[in-house]
């Protein structure tokens, strides 16, 4: 395995890595951002692996791991890992369901040095929640593991993952974040990704839905100033603009998968013809500069027009690739959730047919499933759902 360090003039550093411990998860949200084909546990990396990637990575310029999953907890070396996180000096942000053997590690946790708790919230009712998750009796563990949270004095935010199935409860979220003592709140409008991609038309929200709770987060950010940070991540089809997918494609962040393999961004696997390299094979630096997967959409080059003359596009780096894939076929294209792309208007016009016809039921995350997305898109808008 060749240790290659990028050239620090010529390559920034990754500022994140995002370890995706497991695959395994007690919930199976539908709005899911992991693949269809969830990596199983025979084929996880072992922990002396991942404690070798985390060496690597702090040597890289890495400055925060966000310990990720499925369900991270679910790993009997959840506390090891950490504590190497700590060891190393980097800061470690344990994203959670807060259920299942969440409670049971987390004083562990924070005795090797656990930095921040980032636990999910999938409604404020909790039959409505429940529902979502698809897990009985969750939201009393959650809510038992918030409080173990802040007894201990770790920072806590809450991610609130919104949808047509609780954007009603906007304001509820805010008053949880409060009650459970978060100091940041997520009301992070579902991306549409992996499992949410194939559940769009159960999860897209409309336009006046989305509209009311922008105006109710806005509200409480002055309301709660000082008290609680709101993050709001607007949702991509009724945007004007798209973000600045992963912070731009192999320019912030490393994600690796359950297996190993590494990725600019956790939907990448469904752009065909990339080559990702496994983190058994190449050393994390030679992997962030040299794998052909990193470089492919790194900076501007690859750009066509609109993007390519654009004075946004070192500003959101062309949108997402993966969904540029998915609506427009072409993962080089411009993302159509922006309104220069030619397929903006086709792309909005599906998101409102879809916000008002009735919801599918859920098509639940889980491991081992043969799901095909049947989702339309701009190039086969006429195939049935
Ligand atoms: Fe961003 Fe490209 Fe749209 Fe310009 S045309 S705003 S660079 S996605
Ligand atoms: Fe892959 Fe946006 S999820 S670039």
């Amino acid at each position: 395995m060749n240790a290659i360090t990028p050239n620090a003039t010529a390559l920034p550093a990754p500022v994140g890595l995002l370890a995706e411990l497991t695959h395994r998860c007690p919930l199976r949200c539908p709005y899911c951002s992991n693949p269809l084909e969830l990596d199983r546990r025979s084929g996880e990396l072992d922990t002396a692996t991942w404690q070798r990637v985390l060496t690597e990575a702090a040597g890289l310029g890495v400055l925060h791991v966000h310990l990720s999953g499925g369900e991270p907890t679910a790993r009997n070396d959840i506390v090891e890992i950490t504590q190497t996180c700590a060891k190393l000096g980097l800061y470690s942000n344990l994203i959670t369901s807060g259920v299942g053997g969440a409670l049971a590690k987390l004083d562990a946790l924070y005795d090797v040095g656990l930095d921040h708790v980032q636990l999910s919230v999938q409604g404020v009712d909790a039959a409505n929640a429940e529902k979502i998750g698809g897990l009985k009796n969750a939201q009393p563990q959650k809510f038992a593991f918030a409080e173990r949270v802040t007894q201990l004095g770790l920072p806590l935010t809450l991610n609130s993952v919104i949808h047509r199935g609780n954007i009603h409860e906007v304001e509820g979220f805010i008053d949880l974040a409060v009650k459970l003592g978060a100091k940041r709140l997520e009301v992070a409008h579902t991306q549409y990704y992996g499992w949410a991609y194939v559940n769009r038309a159960a999860l897209m929200p409309n336009k006046a839905e989305v509209d009311r709770s922008i105006r109710i987060v806005e509200a409480a950010r002055e309301r709660l100033k000082g008290q609680l940070v709101i993050d709001l991540v607007v949702p991509d089809y009724y945007a004007k603009y798209p973000k600045a997918c992963a912070g731009g494609w192999g320019r912030k962040l490393m994600n690796v998968t359950p297996q190993g393999k590494v990725l600019p961004c956790h939907a990448a696997e469904t752009i065909p013809n990339l080559e990702f390299w496994y983190v058994s094979d190449h050393s994390l630096g030679d992997i962030w500069a040299n794998s052909p997967a990193f470089t492919a959409y790194r900076g501007t080059d690859w750009m066509k027009e609109p993007c390519r003359s654009c004075d946004r596009r070192e500003k959101d780096w062309g949108g997402c690739r993966c969904q540029a894939l998915a609506l427009a076929g072409d993962a080089a294209a411009t993302d159509p959730a922006c309104s220069l792309s030619p397929l903006h208007a086709k792309v909005r016009d599906l998101a409102v047919e879809e916000a008002a016809e009735t919801p599918p039921d859920y098509v639940y995350r889980t491991i081992g499933s043969n799901v095909q997305p049947n989702v339309r898109t701009p190039l086969n808008e006429e195939a049935p759902l």
